[in-house]
């Protein structure tokens, strides 16, 4: 397993600007590759699908190589790979669909760790057909979801459990196939968002249990495409067909966009260029390459952060990607932001959509906190650079 950041970084042509990107769970950048297989794709002639000149032609090609990428990243059959333009549009079709099903006694379980794309639109569902809706809380002191809490909030009248991977501020990684395995032992659906986790561990949705796997291309080095990975083995007669994509899919796809894609999971394939076999074998081996490294920079910089007593962190949870969420004593989330800013390091503040999270720390009304959230092409000067932009942040240091 080998991990050459230098080289990664050399990938990313937006890297060269002289900015730290620790923005990266709010969009990653995008290496020449993917760039090329967008402009390649306007640049050879591209109609629209089905017909029977070569630029549409190329147009399928284009779908279905993009479907089969996600696949492979995802652990999941092409014929069940959703796309849309992002995450949110794509869960809210779903919450919309599966709840027209539901009526009063039926029951949902959201959780407050979730980003609230996975969510208010479930919430709203609810609802809107007269469904009870359960919460999974959070112990705010660790920003652990106890999966041993599932049992009391699921019945036989729970239609649907839905729970991130991952959370985008303290990088919580929740037990979800406890969760899930729950979820079904009573019947119901488990819609998982994986747009946090994707970009940084192996994913294989059959482990999970999840029967939606959602992902954004955006947080993987790829386009802003959303996707859904669908799991659901309906018995079915021979000849019927078994994609369901299409029935979720609406208009004409971005299909320059979907090309990046594609190459968005070539270049995570190569990111452990020893990883050999299949594109989804070398997929398992490069995220696991990636965790790793992910891992000791995060070390550094937990452990950086730690020592600094005007910095107070948010969550601990025992397995977390690389996402650190903070406070510092005499300053604002957005004054801290600004700060580093002006120093070249990209870090977000405020609640980062994860409202309910947000809430349970006693944030929301204060501006949120500061989040820098590690890729695999960040490195360990730029770590450095924040540590010390932040060391130099004192209450009574120079404003
Ligand atoms: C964990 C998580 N879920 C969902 C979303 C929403 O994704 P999209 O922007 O593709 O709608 C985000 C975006 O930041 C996220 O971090």
């Amino acid at each position: 397993m080998t991990f050459d950041v230098k080289r990664v970084r050399a990938a990313y042509p937006a890297l060269t600007d002289g900015y730290a990107y620790l923005d990266g769970a709010a969009g990653t950048q995008a290496p020449e590759a993917v760039i090329e297989a967008i402009a390649q794709t306007y640049r050879s002639g591209i109609g629209n699908e089905g017909g029977a000149f070569p630029a549409s032609g190329r147009a399928d090609r284009i779908v279905a190589e993009c479907r089969s990428a996600v696949a492979d990243l995802t652990g999941a059959e092409p014929d069940g790979v959703i796309l849309g333009p992002n995450m949110t549009t794509l869960t809210y079709r779903l919450a919309d669909t599966l709840s027209r099903q539901w009526g009063p006694g039926d029951e949902v379980v959201v959780s407050r760790l979730d980003h609230d794309a996975n969510v208010r639109p479930w919430v709203q569902a609810a609802a809107r057909s007269g469904a009870t809706l359960r919460w999974a809380e959070v112990d705010s002191s660790t920003a652990e979801l106890p999966a041993a809490q599932y049992r009391d909030l699921l019945s036989d009248r729970t239609r649907l459990v839905a729970v991130t991977a991952a959370s985008n501020i303290v990088g919580t990684r929740p037990d979800v196939p406890a969760i899930a395995a729950a979820a079904h032992a009573v019947g119901a659906l488990c819609y998982v968002d994986g747009v946090h986790a994707t970009p940084h561990v192996p994913v294989d949705v059959r482990a999970l249990g999840a029967d939606f796997y959602a992902t954004s291309a955006y947080k993987w080095s790829g386009p802003h495409i959303g996707t859904v990975v669908e799991t659901l083995h309906p018995d079915k007669l021979a000849p019927a067909p078994s994609g369901v994509p299409g029935r979720f899919e609406r208009g004409t796809a971005a299909f320059a966009d979907l090309a990046g894609v594609a190459a968005a999971v070539d270049h995570l394939a190569v990111l452990d260029d020893s990883a050999a076999g299949s594109r989804r074998e070398r997929l398992l081996a490069s995220m696991a390459a990636v965790e790793r490294y992910e891992g000791q920079l995060f070390t550094r910089l937990l452990d950086g952060l730690g020592a600094m007593g005007h910095v107070t962190l948010y969550g601990k949870a025992a397995r977390r990607t690389p996402t650190a969420f903070f406070t510092l004593d005499g300053y604002t989330p957005g004054e801290v932001a600004a700060r580093l800013a002006a120093r070249q390091v990209n870090v977000w503040n405020g609640d980062n959509y994860a409202w309910e999270l947000a809430g349970a720390f006693g944030l929301r009304d204060s501006g949120g906190a500061v989040r820098a959230g590690l890729v695999h092409y960040n490195d360990e000067a730029e770590v450095d650079r924040l540590l010390a932009a932040v060391a130099e942040l004192t209450p009574g240091g120079v404003r």
